[in-house]
């Protein structure tokens, strides 16, 4: 039978296949939001058979794998993905198995490492031809590991593709809440018509996570904090804030905006901090002498007409007191809160996208009664527990616009490269290593 979706991935035997991957598949599959004509080839060296390989994926993750579903359009295929001789079986197959319209999506599921070689054999072997754009390569990040690096990787690539059919994937911008950023500041007039320095005083886009490296040593090391989180997630974050509005709706014109912000920004050399988590140099396989930082927090200023002069205060780290996500907006006091002097907070809206979506605007009140006695109150809403269940998994939704080829939540290659400029402006800034035992020691350093 010919397909009309063919997936293939690379590196089909890892954490990213088992945990996110296959899931979001068996999903999208049973709730017929992808065709049911589609055939996913996992490719891996080792010596299993489809339902060996499931089992074995199984394995990988503590949630429980959809095999049924799984099983009905899965198909595991043997081969060494970095010798180009054996690519030769395997566009015989997908040849066999395809139709003039069908669609390819070849997802790199492989380490930097390899990452160069495979992109070459799907190019020499005519998997992928220049410019066809129902022939896609989706790959993850790392993009590089500075500026340097990345530039090598995106002109190894275009080498063999073209820019159209390349999708690097920030699982971040597939969060429901990151999706509705724009939609929160630009369908809403009380937002947009206030979202500007003559209204916002401070914005804060903090990423916490409460667990440590897990088993993630030999990646994490060698990356950290700010290249791990900040080049990616957070400054994804900080320029659907901070961008004006883009002319039209579409990717491209959104990532001009995007790109124009991660351009513009200076940061505050004397706020950076950089700490490592007390225990870090104790982890497995992580080197006693390790420099590698856990945590990272700057202020950044974003030099554009609509956002000069506010401090933009960027945090990230490990081992803090919970897993929070938040875009927090203070707005200034109104003119009549300073005459009165009276203890009126400032209004704030908090963005909350992890571990859930939710917005909270909170607002000065008069409490009711007879006294003239003020209380700040919320406006909020949450994404609700029945609603919850039904919001679809990062990858579920990233996958899905690469099959109908819609790419406003991939990075463009500018904004990566304007994201290691960024970075290695960062790394040149003073700065030392604090070790630290909790989320407070931190804060008190920073206040
Ligand atoms: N896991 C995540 O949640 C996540 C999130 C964001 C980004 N990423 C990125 O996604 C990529 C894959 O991540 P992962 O966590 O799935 O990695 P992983 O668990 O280490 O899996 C790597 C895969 O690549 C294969 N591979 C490695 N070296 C190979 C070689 N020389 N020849 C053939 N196959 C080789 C492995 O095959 P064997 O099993 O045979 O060794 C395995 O299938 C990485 O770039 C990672 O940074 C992952």
């Amino acid at each position: 039978m010919k397909n009309d979706l063919i997936v293939t991935i690379f590196g089909s035997t890892g954490d990213l296949t088992a945990r996110k991957l296959l899931p979001a598949l068996a999903k999208l599959y049973k709730q017929k939001t992808i065709t049911q004509n589609v055939k996913v080839i996992c490719l891996g060296r080792r010596d299993y058979d489809t339902e060996t390989y499931l089992n074995e994926m199984q394995k990988l993750t503590s949630k429980s794998l959809d095999l049924p579903h799984l099983s009905k359009f899965v198909e595991y295929f043997k081969m060494q993905i970095t010798d180009l001789t054996d690519y030769q079986k395997l566009n015989t197959y997908i040849r066999s198995i395809s139709n003039e319209h069908s669609k390819h999506i070849y997802y790199l599921a492989i380490g930097p490492e390899i990452l160069a070689d495979v992109a070459k054999n799907i190019s020499e072997s005519k998997l992928i031809e220049f410019n066809n754009t129902n022939q896609v390569l989706v790959f993850e990040k790392p993009f590089g590991h500075n500026l340097e690096s990345a530039v090598k990787v995106n002109q190894m690539l275009w080498n063999y593709f073209d820019e159209k059919q390349i999708y690097r994937i920030d699982h971040y911008l597939g969060k429901e809440m990151i999706q509705n950023l724009m939609t929160l500041r630009f369908a809403n007039r009380i937002f947009e018509d206030t979202w500007d320095s003559k209204s916002i005083e401070s914005v804060k886009i903090f990423v916490k996570e409460e667990e440590g490296i897990l088993n993630r040593a030999g990646y994490y090391d060698t990356s950290g904090a700010l290249k791990d989180m900040v080049q990616s997630h957070l400054l994804q974050i900080l320029s659907l804030v901070a961008m004006d509005p883009p002319n039209l709706y579409e990717s491209d014109y959104i990532k001009d905006e995007k790109v124009k912000v991660i351009r513009s920004l200076n940061i505050d050399k004397k706020s950076v901090l950089f700490g490592q988590y007390k225990g870090y140099l104790e982890e497995l396989n992580i080197p006693k002498d390790s420099k590698t930082e856990t945590f990272v927090y700057f202020r950044v200023f974003v030099n554009t007409p609509r956002f000069r002069g506010v401090p933009f205060e960027i945090l990230t780290g490990k081992k803090l007191s919970q897993k929070e996500s938040y875009v927090e907006i203070s707005y200034h006091k109104t003119s009549e809160q300073e005459k009165w002097n009276l203890p009126l907070h400032s209004n704030k809206l908090r963005i909350l996208i992890n571990p859930k979506g939710a917005v909270d605007l909170s607002i000065n009140s008069k409490m009711p009664g007879l006294k003239d006695n003020l209380e700040v109150v919320h406006l909020n809403f949450t994404t609700t527990p029945s609603v919850e269940g039904n919001i679809p998994e990062a990858y579920e939704k990233l996958l899905l616009d690469i099959v109908e080829g819609s790419r406003t939540l991939f990075t463009r290659w500018d904004e990566i490269e304007a994201s290691w400029h960024f970075i290695d402006e960062i790394k040149k800034c003073p700065h030392s290593l604090f070790v630290y035992e909790s989320e407070h020691e931190l804060m008190e350093k920073i206040n």
